[in-house]
């Protein structure tokens, strides 16, 4: 398997282009399937995750084409295979989104319960109700959603609790449904919001994604579209709390700033200096950062997609400070690591007290989950001596070419197998 060596103590200085959002190219490609016509794609990044849901896609019956320069384009002509198996969705949960699309799409489908991962136990629970509430029938058995519906049918429902997934599920659903339906609580990330983009491009009528009342009017059919997607806000705010770790100058270019506003203020509260540009942020800082302490939220709180990052941040910051988890259930597994580089972190259940230290020692680690492998990536960058990362297949679902962009930034660092 493959590792990152990584040999710390300098700053990252220079320019780097950050790659189109994760999170919203996963819900993308599943819109594919709520046309016949293509769906022509651009800003994709090249990920594990995002080559998962196309052979996913493409098991189906989908057509696609080659993934080159962020561009892709999908057509799902027909559909000739519902599924979801098991063996596709126990890699990667956002494989759920299919579940929408297809019920709207060809009124039946069969999806594996996702299962846990290492950050929590992971229901779909609201995905199941909300396509309930639209007219769907679904059994599940033996590990996975069976579902059908002749023609799904608008709905008012009020989500019991924010889910990203959940919502854009929903949303996908909506589209073709016969009538008006209405989420509330609906989650508020830019994800969903630029899912709604892509869905209006193609002929959607929805109203009000990005914020926690979203309302769709169906429609009877979707067009293809030319979509581009929008930037990566956590590898965006990635780069930025490994400069602010090392103490660097670092230019982000093709980011959207405004997506990220709460990792921005955390970052001036940690002492570094920000420049915003319509699509660029710069970054100064110099020393030790300030200790910052963060409490996860949906968004526009502080993503939990940067806890881990700001944990590695305040590892080496001067003073301590508290970070609270209140997403996943167990989202600290970076600390145990952490802590082998030499950082003083005690957690008490869904709360860590990181003291910083002056310097941590470079050790072997091991990633555990995606934003856990981006934390320690970032202790390794500031550690004394060497770093070996394994498991960074993690780090591969989420982060496009992420050792050739800290290299140009100056980082010393390479992959090993
Ligand atoms: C999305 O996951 C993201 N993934 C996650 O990013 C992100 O951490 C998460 O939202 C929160 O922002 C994608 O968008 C592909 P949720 P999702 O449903 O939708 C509970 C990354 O690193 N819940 O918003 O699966 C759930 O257990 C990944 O890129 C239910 O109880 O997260 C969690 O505690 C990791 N029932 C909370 O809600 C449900 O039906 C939020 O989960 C659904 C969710």
């Amino acid at each position: 398997m493959d590792k990152l060596r990584i040999t710390g103590g300098r700053p990252l200085e220079g320019k780097v282009r950050v790659s189109g959002a994760k999170n919203a190219a996963l819900p993308i490609l599943c819109a594919t399937l709520l046309t016949d016509a293509p769906l022509e794609l651009s800003n994709v990044p090249a990920l594990m995750d995002v080559r998962t849901m196309t052979r996913l896609l493409a098991d189906m019956g989908v057509e696609v084409g080659a993934h080159r320069d962020g561009r892709l384009e999908l057509r799902a002509r027909a559909i000739a295979n519902p599924l979801a198996p098991y063996e596709r969705v126990k890699t990667m949960r956002a494989s759920v989104l299919v579940l929408g699309p297809l019920l709207a799409r060809c009124g039946q489908a069969s999806v594996s319960l996702p299962g846990g991962c290492a950050i929590g136990a992971r229901p779909v629970d609201q995905h199941v109700k909300g396509l309930q509430a639209m007219g769907a029938k679904i059994e599940i058995e033996h590990g996975y959603m069976n579902a059908s519906a002749r023609r799904l049918r608008g709905a008012h429902i009020v989500m019991d609790l924010v889910t990203v997934t959940g919502t854009e599920n929903l949303m996908m659903a909506a589209v073709l449904a016969d009538g008006v339906t209405v989420l509330e609580n609906a989650a508020r990330e830019p994800e969903v919001a630029d899912l709604a983009r892509c869905l209006c491009a193609m002929g959607a009528r929805i109203e009000g994604a990005g914020s926690a009342v979203v309302r769709i009017e169906g429609v009877r059919s979707l067009a293809g579209a030319a979509y581009r997607v929008m930037p990566d806000r956590i590898e965006t705010g990635t780069f930025l709390a490994a400069a602010a770790a090392t103490g660097g100058r670092v230019k982000l270019l093709g980011v959207a700033p405004a997506t990220l506003d709460a990792t921005l203020e955390k970052l001036r509260e940690a002492g570094a200096r920000l420049a915003l540009g319509a699509d660029s942020i710069e970054i100064e800082a110099d020393g030790r950062p300030q200790s910052v302490s963060v409490r996860t939220a949906p968004y526009p709180g502080f993503a939990t997609d940067m806890q881990a990052q700001f944990m590695a941040l305040d590892a080496v910051a001067r003073g301590a400070a508290v970070i609270t988890e209140t997403i996943f259930e167990n989202r600290f597994m970076h600390a145990l690591e952490l802590q082998r580089l030499g950082a003083d972190i005690s957690i008490q259940g869904n709360t860590a007290v990181v003291k910083g230290v002056e310097r941590l020692q470079g050790a072997r680690v091991m990633a555990t989950d995606l934003r856990a492998s981006a934390s320690l990536v970032i202790a390794g960058l500031v550690a004394r001596g060497e770093t070996l990362v394994e498991r960074i297949y993690h780090l591969d679902r989420g982060y496009e070419s992420l050792e050739a962009k800290l290299a140009a930034l100056g980082a010393r660092v390479e992959r090993v197998n």
